[in-house]
């Protein structure tokens, strides 16, 4: 079994990738850590103890990461898309975690975790990634540990905060380009043009009620999610993002990906936050063509996407 960290902003989507690797025998998860996002940091660090607790997981330790951007302000949260405290106002509804996060925050943990940890570690960030990018400028050692970041962010060909920014790199871009370009791990980016296409309908939620009390508890945490999925897809459907990434993290090669250098933007100009992933023809790209990054990023391009929906009810 491979070893996975999560770093999350729980978060609907969120809430069933946490659920998937917390369940799964595939992976051991060694730990989650928290950052702001869809809502305030203690509102996803409260929801991601209470998720562990629904999985019956509260021997994976939390730590609460950012509660902010590196430089700029956050743009603006998500709760018109996940519900006032990120869980469709339900998470009450959710056992009452018997624990604490752990003392020192997200980074120490990601640190003692990667150097505790007797073998490659994934992480995968589904949400800003502050924390990641303060744990590789500060700790650059523990890259070594690091088999592949598997993130949910960015938009090929789209963006959903904006035309063309997607909300975790939106919501603090530059985090972002110190992942995405200034360093040199391996990166998997699972970018919005193919979690869109992983949506699954009601028929799929009542699916999930249906697999058990856990199932029933992660499907009763979608109403405002669904209905703000209604609004923007046009159908009765909720989009699963996370847990598109989660399922590559915890199933290597789940996604197709095609490798490319890309750009953030960290201008302030329209085009903030959107990811640009160099598609020109190769022969295009030479020195001084233009904005080649130094590394390039594996970007999800496909994948079954019927079998996503299945792999996620498990
Ligand atoms: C991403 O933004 C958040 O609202 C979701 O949880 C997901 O991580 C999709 O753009
Ligand atoms: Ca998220």
């Amino acid at each position: 079994t491979s070893r996975l960290i999560i770093d999350t902003d729980p978060g609907v989507d969120d809430a069933f990738a946490i659920a998937l690797a917390a369940l799964s025998d595939d992976v051991e998860l060694l730990g989650v850590t928290t950052v702001f996002g869809n809502v305030p940091l203690a509102n996803t660090t409260r929801n991601a103890l209470r998720l562990l607790q629904l999985c019956g997981r509260d021997d994976v330790p939390v730590a609460a990461g950012a509660e902010r951007p590196l430089v700029h302000p956050q743009a603006a949260r998500a709760a018109h898309v996940h519900g006032s405290d990120g869980l469709s106002g339900r998470s009450a509804a959710l056992p009452e975690p018997e624990r604490d996060v752990e003392p020192g925050g997200a980074v120490r943990l990601l640190v003692s975790l990667l150097e505790a940890a007797d073998g490659p570690v994934t992480i995968a960030p589904i949400g800003p990634l502050t924390n990641i990018a303060l744990l590789l400028a500060a700790f650059p050692q523990v890259k070594d540990k690091i088999d592949r970041i598997v993130l949910m962010g960015g938009g090929v060909d789209r963006g959903n905060s904006t035309a063309g920014a997607e909300f975790n790199v939106w919501s603090d871009p530059e985090a972002a380009r110190r992942v995405l370009v200034e360093e040199d791990v391996p990166r998997v980016m699972v970018p919005l043009d193919l979690t869109y296409r992983c949506a699954v309908d009601t028929a799929w939620l009542a699916k999930l009620a249906g697999t058990g009390p856990i199932g029933a508890a992660l499907e009763a945490l979608t109403p405002d999610y669904l209905a703000s999925y209604r609004r923007s897809l046009g159908w009765d459907g909720i989009v699963l993002h996370d847990a598109v990434a989660v399922a590559e993290a915890i199933s290597p090669g789940i996604l197709r990906t095609e490798s490319y250098p890309l750009e953030v933007d960290t201008t302030f100009g329209p085009g903030r936050g959107a990811t640009l992933v160099d598609r020109r023809l190769p022969g295009l790209r030479g020195e001084g063509e233009g904005t080649v990054a130094p590394g390039a990023v594996q970007v999800a391009v496909d994948t079954d996407v019927a079998g996503i929906g299945e792999f996620v009810l498990g």
